[in-house]
C-alpha cells in the first residue's frame, strides 16, 4: 500500500513548479494533502480562500489529491491528519539552506515525521512565485510559468492593480 503525505506551501500563486511537484508526488502517494498556508508574514497577494481555489482547480485531475489550509504548526497539523510524510521541491542550491534548516526544525518538534524532497524538473527551476507577481506588476506575460487558472487571477489582478494606481 502507497502511504499518505502533505505537501505544505503558500501557494501565493501556485506555478507549474509547484504543480509538477504534486503531479509527480501524487504518483508516489496514495493520498496527497496539499497544505495552503496562511503565512500572514508573507502578505500573501492571493487571499488563502483564492489559493485554495487555484490549486484545487489545477490539480482537480490528479487523482487522490485533496486541498485544505492549516495555521500554526505544519508538524501539528500533520499528526492531527495522522500523516508522517511531507514532501517539499528542490529546485537548485539556493533552495536548500532554507528548506534544509526546515526540515531539521521539524524533525526536532517532531521526529516521527519525515520531509521528503522531490527535484524539480529543470524546465521549471527557475519558476518562483515571487517572479511570478514581479513579471505580472510590470505587464509581462506569465503564460508558460503557471497553471492556466492562475493566469486568469493573476490578469484580474493585474487589472485591479492598474485601475488602483488610475484612481489615486
Ligand atoms: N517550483 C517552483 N517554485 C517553487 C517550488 C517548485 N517546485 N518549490 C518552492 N518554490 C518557490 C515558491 O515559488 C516560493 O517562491 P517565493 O519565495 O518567490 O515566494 C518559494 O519557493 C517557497 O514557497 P512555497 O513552496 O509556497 O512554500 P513556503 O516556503 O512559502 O512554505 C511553509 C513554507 C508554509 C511550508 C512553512 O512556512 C511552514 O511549515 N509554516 C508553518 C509554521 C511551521 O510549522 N513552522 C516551523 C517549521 S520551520
Amino acid at each position: 500500500m502507497k502511504p499518505s503525505a502533505i505537501y505544505p506551501g503558500t501557494f501565493d500563486p501556485m506555478t507549474l513548479g509547484h504543480l509538477d511537484i504534486v503531479r509527480r508526488a501524487s504518483e508516489v502517494f496514495d493520498r496527497l494533502v496539499v497544505a495552503v498556508a496562511e503565512t500572514p508574514r508573507k502578505q500573501p497577494w492571493f487571499s488563502l480562500e483564492e489559493r485554495m481555489a487555484m490549486v484545487a482547480e489545477a490539480t482537480r485531475d490528479l487523482p487522490g489529491v485533496e486541498i485544505t489550509s492549516f495555521h500554526g504548526l505544519l508538524v501539528d497539523f500533520a499528526r492531527a491528519q495522522g500523516i508522517r510524510a511531507l514532501v517539499r521541491g528542490l529546485r537548485a542550491f539556493s533552495d536548500f539552506e532554507y528548506e534544509f534548516q526546515m526540515a531539521l526544525s521539524n524533525r526536532k518538534l517532531a521526529p516521527d515525521i519525515e520531509t521528503i524532497f522531490l527535484m524539480t524538473s529543470d524546465t521549471f527551476s527557475y519558476i518562483s512565485s515571487s517572479v511570478v507577481k514581479e513579471i505580472t506588476s510590470l505587464g509581462g506575460n506569465t503564460v508558460d510559468l503557471v497553471p492556466p487558472c492562475v493566469q486568469v487571477m493573476l490578469s484580474e489582478k493585474h487589472k485591479g492593480q492598474n485601475r488602483g494606481a488610475v484612481s489615486s
